[in-house]
């Protein structure tokens, strides 16, 4: 018998039952295997919650969002045990071995990739799957979540262009994608934004409000400005990256520890960044200014039919690299190819957008103001 742990970690996105159901079809076809889903993420296999799937059950799961497991951000390594933080590795490990797994497949983003290294390193046959709707994952060309978010975030903008243009205002839309720009430049490119602002490019306030007082000038009463929720002005974003490089830096736990609370009160007073950054404009432009923050609609709902299928084509692929005994790998895509990746080339980076990227020169080619 062969047995697969399968689990979801990390923020859900559309498409990771499609992924489920891809292993799992594929899988079960075969004789002798069974596939064994832990709820909640890793914090299911620490507490061996667990459900032996069959058929039905992965039935009617195509088009379903989210996660039928559940999914949760616990790490192995720091887990909430009673409001105390432990590292439970070990008892993970010991459910591994209880439940006579094989391999254990973690779907997840940059922190579950991480996290299953982790798993790997202590021992156990891992595999992963890379879904995240912010796009951010090393070595594959893209990740499943991302397009469906890509559609509602687009869906947006368009939708924002008619009030806008009614009411003669500025909207800044708050876009996913964590530190990465992925979803605000492809969304705010095919929504139209006037104004994209991207973590990988620091904005100046004057270079996005003259741009839109040009447009006014060209009597064009409205701009839409699309944010990522990791645009940060060139003087915060310098106080930042110096912060980050003293914490890459220092090899003294003590002192990284403390780097890291310091990042954290950053990160807070950076999450009201749009709001801040819209009444700076109203003040400078004089144009009434309304804020969208689209939040977690842009993780929810039924997958677009392209994450279907990306999702499909790694959870089946994924049954062969089992097979093969290819373990401590990601299961990737490049140039339409299904390839593995050791984990030790994914863990610890974040894709960005390219400044030579494709899609930022088209949005300057349009007009499109990127902040800086
Ligand atoms: O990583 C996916 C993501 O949706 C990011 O875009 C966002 O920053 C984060 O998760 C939100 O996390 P949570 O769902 O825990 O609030």
């Amino acid at each position: 018998m062969l047995n697969i742990g399968i689990l979801t970690s990390g923020g859900d996105t559309p498409g990771i039952n499609a992924a489920i159901r891809g292993i799992g079809k594929t899988a079960l076809c075969s004789k002798d295997v069974q596939l064994i889903g832990f709820r909640d993420g890793f914090r299911g296999l620490m507490e061996n919650r667990s459900v032996i799937f069959d058929n039905k059950m992965l039935s009617g799961i195509l088009t379903l969002g989210g996660t039928i497991l559940g999914t949760s951000r616990e790490k192995p390594y720091k887990m909430n045990v009673g409001g105390v933080e432990m590292d439970m590795t070990d008892v993970l490990v010991e459910n591994y071995h209880r439940n006579h797994l094989d391999v254990l497949v973690c779907i997840g983003g940059n922190g579950t990739q991480k996290n299953a290294f982790h798993l790997a390193k202590a021992g156990l046959n891992i595999i992963t799957l890379p879904k995240t709707i912010d796009n951010d994952i090393v070595h594959t060309d893209t990740t499943f979540g991302f397009d469906t978010a890509l559609g509602i975030a687009t869906e947006a903008i368009d939708r924002l262009h008619s009030t806008a243009s009614s009411h003669h205002r500025i909207i800044l839309v708050e876009i996913m994608g964590h530190k990465a720009g992925w979803l605000a430049l492809g969304a705010g490119i095919a929504g139209g934004a006037d104004v994209i602002l991207i973590p990988e490019i620091p904005y100046s306030i004057e270079s996005i409000s003259n741009s839109i007082l040009e447009r006014k000038k060209q009597g064009k009463s409205f701009s839409i400005v699309a944010v990522a929720e990791g645009a940060m002005s060139t003087d915060f974003a310098k106080i930042y990256n110096e912060l980050q490089e003293k914490i890459d830096a220092t090899d003294n736990k003590e002192v990284k520890k403390k780097l890291k609370t310091e990042r954290k009160e950053l990160d807070k007073i950076h999450t009201t960044n749009t709001i801040r950054l819209a009444n700076q404009l109203q003040e400078i432009t004089s144009i009434d200014t309304r804020v969208t923050i689209l939040g977690h609609l842009q993780r929810g709902g039924t997958p677009s039919a392209y994450d279907r299928l990306l999702a499909t084509k790694l959870g089946t692929a994924c049954f062969d690299f089992i097979k093969k005994k290819k373990f401590g790998v990601m299961v990737a895509v490049q140039n339409n190819e299904v390839v593995d990746v050791p984990l030790e080339k994914v863990v610890k980076k974040i894709k960005n957008v390219p400044l030579d990227h494709p899609w930022i020169k088209s949005a300057r080619s349009v007009g499109t103001c990127l902040g800086d």
